[in-house]
């Protein structure tokens, strides 16, 4: 798991910019948030969308995005907790949940990476119990190779090879969110 290799990394000299290769530069980033915007554009032509935001990591995605769609865009905030500053991913639970009721909403959920899927999966499940009329998902990141849960993703932005990833919202333990780049640790 990438937990040994950062608790690793840390205990011998912790992690620093030298440690981190840029994977995907910002201007191909906001390229690609453009490109997604558009889609969405097209797809919900004259519809209001509520877009979910998943705490910490999709922050920065969501707010390019809705700021690149030209129509009407509510944001809402969720928190789930998955991997947590250890290892092994533990159950996962809801740590902040939405403010506006989505039931009858046309709802995309926004994510930052698709790991193993387990956090989306259960999350859509419990989202889909709220009766929006429309549920959608958009990654910016995708590891297929790492996929235990099967998710349907509707939107995705780049499908990465098996590294652990910082940046542009995706930290180690809470550093590197605001690298506005995608870097990869390791190997
Ligand atoms: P999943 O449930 O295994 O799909 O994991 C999804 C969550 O794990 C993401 O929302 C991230 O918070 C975190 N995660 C997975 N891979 C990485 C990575 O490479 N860098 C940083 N966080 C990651
Ligand atoms: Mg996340």
């Amino acid at each position: 798991m990438y937990g040994d290799i950062i608790e690793k990394i840390k205990k011998e000299r912790g992690i620093s910019m030298e440690d981190i290769k840029v994977l995907i530069d910002e201007q191909k980033i906001q390229d690609k948030v453009t490109e997604i915007a558009k889609r969405i554009e097209k797809d919900y032509e004259g519809k209001e969308i509520t877009l979910i935001c998943i705490l910490k990591g999709s922050s920065f995605f969501t707010v390019d995005l809705a700021k690149k769609i030209n129509g009407n865009v509510k944001i809402e905030f969720i928190q789930v907790s998955s991997y947590g500053s250890s290892t092994v991913s533990h159950n996962i639970e809801l740590k902040l949940d939405l403010k506006e009721s989505i039931e009858n909403k046309d709802v995309i959920v926004v994510e930052d990476i698709i790991d193993t899927g387990r956090t989306l999966s259960y999350l859509l499940e419990h989202l889909k119990g709220r009766k929006p009329n429309s549920l959608k998902l958009c990654t910016l990141l995708d590891k297929p190779e790492r996929r235990l849960y099967d998710v349907k993703v509707d939107y995705t932005g780049f499908e990465i090879p098996d590294k652990f990833v910082v940046g542009y919202g995706l930290d180690v333990n809470e550093q590197y969110r605001n690298l506005p780049y995608i870097g990869y640790i390791g190997e």
